[in-house]
C-alpha cells in the first residue's frame, strides 16, 4: 500500500499540502454523482471533517458507480484551493480505487442515529462522527494527563491487574481462577484454593492504590492510569464494571496540600481540552451540550468549592428537598446529594472533605476527632462523584487497629503495614474516573457512551 506516502485528510483540510499531489487512504462518507461532476466526501480518522474530493468528469472514473457510504478506497488527486466556500480545499482526482467493497445493508448512513441505535452497533459506531470525536478526544486527554504528571516529576507505575487484595473492602471483585468450575460444581466438591493457579484466591484490581502507596515511599511522587474493576450491580448511566482510572500518589503530602493540586489538575484538564482539543469541544458544544464550553471556561476561571462532610448534610437538611434516599450524620452521600451539591447548590465543583470513618476505606488517616477521616471527594455538576481520595493512615498503630476492627486479615496485609514501619511518611492519593471525567467534559450523560468497549452487568460484548 501507500501507507508511509499517504497524506492524511486532517493535513489536507488544514491547508498543508495546498497545490501538491497527494495519496489519500480512507473510506467514502458521502457521494454525488451528475452528469459533468461527481463528489465523494472521505474520511479517514484523522479528524471529524472529510475532505471532498472531486472527479471530473465523472465518466473518467468507471469505480464511481460502485462506491456507496462505507467503501474504502485509494486515491491519488492534486489539493486546490477554493475560494468563498465552507471548504476551502478540494481534491481533484486523478486516479481512483476501489479498495474493498461495503455491503449495501450497511447501518451507517448519513443521518443521526440514536446512542441507543449505536450502543446496539457498537463495533461500527466508532465510525461515527460522534464516536470518532470521543475517541480522539480520549485519546488527547490522556496523553495530557501523562504530560501533566511527567512535567511534576511523577513516575508512571504500573500496578497489577490480577491482586490478592482489596483496596477498597467493599467486596465487588472479580475473582480470577483457573478453577474447573463445572466439573466441581458437578461433583459437588468443595473448592480447594491450594489447586487454583495461584494458590491463593486472587482478583482484578479495584484500584491501583495500595501497591501505588507503596512505590510512592520508595520514588517520591508517582502515578497509576490503568483499567480498574468492580462487579458491582449498578446498572446506573455513571457505572462501569470494567473503567480507567488515574491515581497519583505523593509521599510527603497531606490532604490539604493535595486539595491544591486536584484543583490545578483538573483545571488543567479543562484547560488542554478548550485549548487543544478545538475541533471536539466545537463539536460537543454544538451537538452534545450547547454551551458546555461557555460552563468550562468559567469553571477554569473561578475556585472550586470547599465543605465538609457535616457542613454538606447541614446544607442538604436545610435545602428542604425530597430527596429518595435519607440524609443524616452517618450515612454516605447518594449520587442525588452530590448533584444538589454541585448542580444547584454551588453550581461548581466542590470539595467534600471529612467523611465519617464508618463508611470510609480502612487506609484513611483518622482526624482528632476520632470520628472523620481525612477523606476527600470531588462532586461536579452532571455527573457527581469524579474524584476520590485521602490523605494516608501513617501511624503503624492507628492504621493495625483500623484493620483489625475492619475484619481484615493482618498477615495477609502486613507489607502494607510495612510501609509504616520503615520510615513512615503523611502521604496522599486520589483517583479521578478516567470517563467520568470525559462525562464531564463532553457533557455526554451516558458513561456506555464513553468508553469504547462499555461492560456492565449481563455485557462484555467484544
Ligand atoms: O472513590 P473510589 O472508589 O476511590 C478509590 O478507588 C481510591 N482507591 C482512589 C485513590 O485514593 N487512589 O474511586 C475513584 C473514582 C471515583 O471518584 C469515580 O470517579 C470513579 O473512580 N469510579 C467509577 N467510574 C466508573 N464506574 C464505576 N463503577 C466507578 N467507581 C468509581
Ligand atoms: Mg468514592
Amino acid at each position: 500500500m501507500d501507507y508511509f506516502r499517504r497524506t492524511r485528510v486532517k493535513e489536507i483540510i488544514s491547508g498543508q499540502k495546498a497545490d501538491q499531489k497527494v495519496i489519500i487512504l480512507g473510506w467514502a462518507r458521502t457521494k454525488r454523482l451528475s452528469k459533468n461532476v461527481g463528489f465523494i466526501e472521505i474520511n479517514d480518522g484523522s479528524s471529524l471533517h472529510n475532505a471532498q474530493l472531486v472527479f471530473s468528469p465523472p465518466g473518467d472514473f468507471p469505480e464511481l458507480e460502485r462506491i456507496i457510504t462505507g467503501t474504502s478506497l485509494r486515491v491519488v488527486g492534486k489539493v486546490v484551493k477554493v475560494e468563498g466556500r465552507e471548504q476551502a480545499y478540494e481534491v481533484h482526482a486523478e486516479e481512483l480505487e476501489i479498495v474493498g467493497e461495503c455491503s449495501q445493508d450497511y447501518p451507517l448512513q448519513k443521518k443521526r442515529h440514536t446512542f441507543e441505535f449505536l450502543r446496539e452497533i457498537a463495533h461500527l459506531r466508532p465510525r461515527t462522527n460522534t464516536f470518532g470525536v470521543i475517541n480522539r478526544f480520549r485519546s488527547k486527554l490522556s496523553h495530557c494527563i501523562h504530560e501533566y504528571y511527567q512535567q511534576r516529576g511523577f513516575y508512571y507505575i504500573h500496578t497489577p491487574i490480577i491482586t490478592t487484595s482489596d483496596c477498597e473492602g467493599a467486596g465487588d471483585l472479580f475473582q480470577v481462577t483457573t478453577l474447573p468450575l463445572k466439573e466441581l460444581a458437578e461433583k459437588k466438591t468443595e473448592l480447594d484454593m491450594d489447586k487454583d493457579f495461584f494458590a491463593e484466591k486472587a482478583y482484578l484490581t479495584v484500584s491501583g492504590q495500595l501497591e501505588g502507596e507503596l512505590m510512592c515511599t520508595a520514588l517520591g511522587d508517582i502515578y497509576t492510569f490503568g483499567p480498574t474493576f468492580r462487579a458491582e450491580k449498578s446498572y446506573t448511566s455513571r457505572h462501569l464494571s470494567e473503567f480507567w482510572m488515574m491515581e497519583p500518589e505523593m509521599a510527603f503530602c497531606d490532604l490539604d496540600e493535595m486539595i491544591i493540586l486536584i484543583e490545578d489538575f483538573l483545571k488543567h484538564l479543562i484547560s488542554y481540552s478548550i485549548e487543544q482539543c478545538e475541533e471536539e469541544m466545537a463539536f460537543f458544544n454544538q451537538w452534545i451540550d450547547k454551551g458546555r464550553q461557555k460552563v468550562l471556561q468559567s469553571i477554569v476561571e473561578s475556585d472550586f468549592a470547599k465543605i465538609t462532610y457535616t457542613e454538606a448534610v447541614d446544607i442538604l437538611k436545610k435545602s428542604k428537598r425530597n430527596f429518595e434516599f435519607p440524609v443524616g450524620w452517618g450515612l454516605d452521600l447518594q449520587s442525588e446529594h452530590e448533584r444538589f451539591l454541585s448542580e444547584e447548590y454551588f453550581k461548581k465543583p466542590v470539595f467534600v472533605t471529612d467523611y465519617p470513618r464508618d463508611i470510609k476505606a480502612f487506609y484513611m488517616r483518622v482526624n482528632e476527632d476520632e470520628k472523620t477521616v481525612r477523606a476527600v471527594d470531588v462532586l461536579v455538576p452532571l455527573v457527581g462523584e469524579i474524584v476520590g481520595g485521602s490523605q494516608r493512615e501513617e501511624r503503624y498503630d492507628y492504621l493495625r487497629k483500623n484493620m483489625v476492627q475492619q475484619g481484615m486479615d493482618i498477615e495477609e496485609y502486613q507489607w502494607f503495614l510495612d510501609i509504616r514501619k520503615y520510615g513512615t511518611v503523611p502521604h496522599s492519593g486520589f483517583g479521578l474516573g478516567f470517563e467520568r471525567m470525559l462525562m464531564y467534559l463532553s457533557g455526554m450523560t451516558n458513561i456506555r457512551d464513553v468508553m469504547p468497549f462499555p461492560r456492565f452487568p449481563r455485557s462484555a460484548k467484544f
